[in-house]
């Protein structure tokens, strides 16, 4: 039988059932890089502030450093009787340097020791994210560059409103996707600050350096309270709502891909390598991607109300309930970075059907707005100008034609302001370059835009 590292006051053995209930070991032993290094570093630091000799520092760094290679090779032992991570390392640096090894946990807790491993982890995770979201940028920024003049419909109420450019479209996604790179990027902030010498809760009557520690694991800052360095998990909850607000942003641009690549719209095609086809019925390609991505939104969503609800009712300092902390960061950072990757692949490869996206532009009277503006800048009121256009709109109806497709005499019949000038502002690109500021529609504003984004990145 494994003896327990804790088992001195205990006289009967864990249940069974509750050893395996209470362990931690099949999903932390994720962090055991983290781990590691987090315990080498306490190892140098206590050797520092003189609590540890040279010699027995390089045994018990020369022994972690042995134990990674026996994971990194798959030979390590890893034992649910041992809990968790953390007592499976130790346990085995004692079996293999023997009784030195059990001066590794002098001045630390289990407590102070996970929060460590996992702002560690996340501060590592957050820059693989941030790889992965900038190259997604890139990716549709470089894509908006070369559709800065491709006309498309743009909507309100998914009803056709006025004609836009898909590279102005998307650029739209490029904004929101960099907020919430800097939300990750502010976050990561506060994630970089070092709970070690917290210990259990109250501190260590050890001579402990953390600053020492600090330093040798790259933490900018360390948490001025040992209560709240080990029972806040608020980090991982904001990194988590950060990812909720990213996953919402991808949803939505996936909802836009899955209508787009449809027959109705055929606005763009995906990739081959990006779809797959249906079992019974031979003609379909289905945008698989987009719609799991739109799909794993609600699991992000599911592990921020999880960590919320975790912590909301937790007393200070450490509870066990904090071991739930993991699994649903876990699943949010590979959620997130699996999306984010396949994005990133995806996007370069999408084909654009300008002609259609053309042609969707011109119908739904989609210019209606830039007819009443002409007729503001020939003295009208601008609510007598829409009632006139609408009314124009209306008779488009009734007689099945387009604005552009009235005769003169017939558009003087809506209002006599209106001259031969009228069919310039009619066109879609009259309608994009009218819109000639910054934030605007117009393909130089989108080409400007385009400059200015790839600095901000
Ligand atoms: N496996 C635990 C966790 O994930 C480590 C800390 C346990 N501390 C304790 N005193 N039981 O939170």
């Amino acid at each position: 039988m494994t003896e327990k590292l804790w088992g001195g006051r205990f006289n009967a053995p864990t249940d069974a059932f509750v050893e395996a209930f209470t362990a931690s070991v099949s999903f932390d032993q994720r962090l055991y890089e983290y781990d590691i290094m987090g315990s080498i570093a306490h190892a140098r630091m206590l050797t520092h502030v003189g609590v540890l000799t040279e010699t027995e520092c390089t045994q018990i760094v020369d022994g972690l450093k042995e134990i990674q290679q026996e994971i990194l090779q798959g030979e390590f032992n890893w034992e649910v009787a041992l809990e968790d991570v953390h007592l499976n390392i130790e346990s085995r640096l004692t079996q293999k340097i023997g009784t030195v090894g059990k001066k590794l946990h002098t001045g630390r807790s289990r407590n102070d020791q996970v929060a460590t491993d996992i702002r560690l982890y996340l501060r590592d995770e957050t820059d693989l994210i941030n790889t992965e979201l900038t190259r997604l940028i890139t990716a549709l920024i470089d894509v908006a560059e070369r559709e800065a003049s491709t006309l498309i419909p743009g909507f309100t109420h998914l009803q056709s409103a006025q004609p836009t450019t898909f590279g102005h479209h998307l650029l739209a996604w490029c904004e929101m996707l960099l907020r919430d790179k800097a939300r990750l990027q502010d976050c990561r902030q506060r994630v970089n600050c070092m709970p070690l010498g917290a210990a259990a809760l109250a501190g260590t009557s050890y001579p402990i350096d953390r600053y020492y520690t600090a330093k040798l694991l790259g933490f900018e800052t360390i948490a001025e309270n040992s209560l709240d360095a080990v029972s806040d998990r608020d980090f991982a909850i904001e990194f988590t709502a950060a990812a909720a607000l990213l996953m919402m942003h991808l949803s939505r641009f996936s909802e836009e891909l899955v209508l787009w690549s449809s027959a109705q719209f055929n606005f763009i095609e995906l990739s081959d390598a990006f779809c797959t086809g249906s079992s019974i019925m031979p003609q379909k390609k289905n945008p698989d991607v987009p719609e799991l991505v739109r799909g794993k939104t609600g699991r992000v969503y599911g592990h921020l109300t999880s960590l919320l609800t975790l912590m909301k009712s937790q007393p200070l300092a450490y509870n066990k309930d904090n071991q739930e902390d993991k699994e649903p960061l876990f699943d949010t950072v590979d959620t997130l970075k699996g999306c984010l990757r396949v994005y990133a692949d995806m996007i370069p490869a999408i084909q654009v059907q300008r002609e259609q996206m053309r042609e969707a532009a011109q119908r739904g009277f989609t210019t209606a707005t830039d007819l009443a503006d002409y007729l503001v800048r020939k003295g009208v009121p601008f609510r007598d100008a829409h009632e006139i256009v609408g009314k124009a709109v209306r008779h488009c109806i009734e007689v099945g034609c387009d604005l552009d497709a009235l005769s003169l005499a017939v558009f003087q019949g809506f209002s006599p302001l209106i001259d031969e000038d009228v069919y310039d502002i009619l066109t879609l690109e009259g309608s994009i370059a009218a819109r000639d500021h910054i934030g605007g529609t117009a393909p130089s504003q989108v080409h400007a835009a385009v400059q200015r984004l790839r600095t901000r990145l």
